[in-house]
């Protein structure tokens, strides 16, 4: 079975990301560029990372108007990227413009949205002018994305099993916050383990700092895949 995990390759370098990358194999984990490695790296060492065969998701949650955020989707695919995101709150014309641009590709890479940041509790909705729960905020904009179009969600693992109810089978549910038993959660709040992530029904598990800050790195990555 192709692995579900996804690692978070928060480097400050290139190089230092390639180091780390050196002794891994696409068959075993996907690998997520976020803001730091991409504007060190740029599009050049994405686009390496997918000639060394892996399944690259590129996390730089477009937002914008739909022709601009269209024109980021499409320059992204031409680097041959397997998933990339936008944010939903960038409303459902701006979605299905993403969706759009990506269906003039042969195989175009998986689209999915970030509905309501983690860090953003009820208090810092309000100050935004969103006068609802952040739970419901984000069943609203996960059916809104199911609405437009897209693949998926990058969601919590708690909020994956009514999500999944929601919004049946197919959709995707990307879930960062995963900690293997005993590990170091960091400054992540609601973690939950990759067993019970699989079994609320997550579709694919982020993880950074467990693998990335281990000393065996592939232990952990085969502890994780075990338990999808
Ligand atoms: O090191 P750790 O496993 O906490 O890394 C999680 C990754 O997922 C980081 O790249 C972080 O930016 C990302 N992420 C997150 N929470 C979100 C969205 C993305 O932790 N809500």
């Amino acid at each position: 079975m192709p692995s579900k995990l996804i690692i978070a390759l928060d480097f400050p370098s290139a190089e230092q990301a390639l180091a780390f990358i050196k002794p891994l194999s696409p068959d075993t984990c996907k690998l997520k560029v976020g803001f730091e490695l991409y504007v060190s790296a740029g599009p050049s060492f994405v686009q390496s990372l997918v000639e060394q065969g892996f399944d690259v998701f590129l996390d730089l949650k477009f937002h914008d108007i739909p022709n601009t955020v269209a024109s980021a989707c499409r320059a992204a695919a031409k680097l041959g990227v397997w998933m990339m995101n936008v944010h939903a709150s960038g409303g459902e014309k701006m979605m299905m413009a993403a969706r759009e641009a990506l269906a003039e590709f042969e195989y175009p890479p998986k689209l999915i949205a970030v509905t309501v940041l983690t860090s953003m509790d009820q208090s810092q909705l309000q100050g935004i002018g969103i006068d609802q729960e952040p739970k419901l905020q984000v069943k609203r904009l996960a059916n809104l994305t199911a609405q437009a179009g897209l693949d998926g969600i990058v969601c919590s693992a708690q909020e994956a099993e009514m999500l999944r109810a929601e919004l049946g089978d197919d959709f995707l549910l990307v879930t960062p916050g995963i900690r293997p038993a005993g590990a170091d959660i960091g400054d992540q709040h609601r973690v939950m383990t990759p067993e019970k992530a699989i079994t609320a029904g997550v579709s694919y598990m982020v993880v950074g700092r467990p693998i990335t800050q281990s000393d065996n790195p592939q232990q952990v990555i085969d502890l994780i895949n075990q338990a999808s």
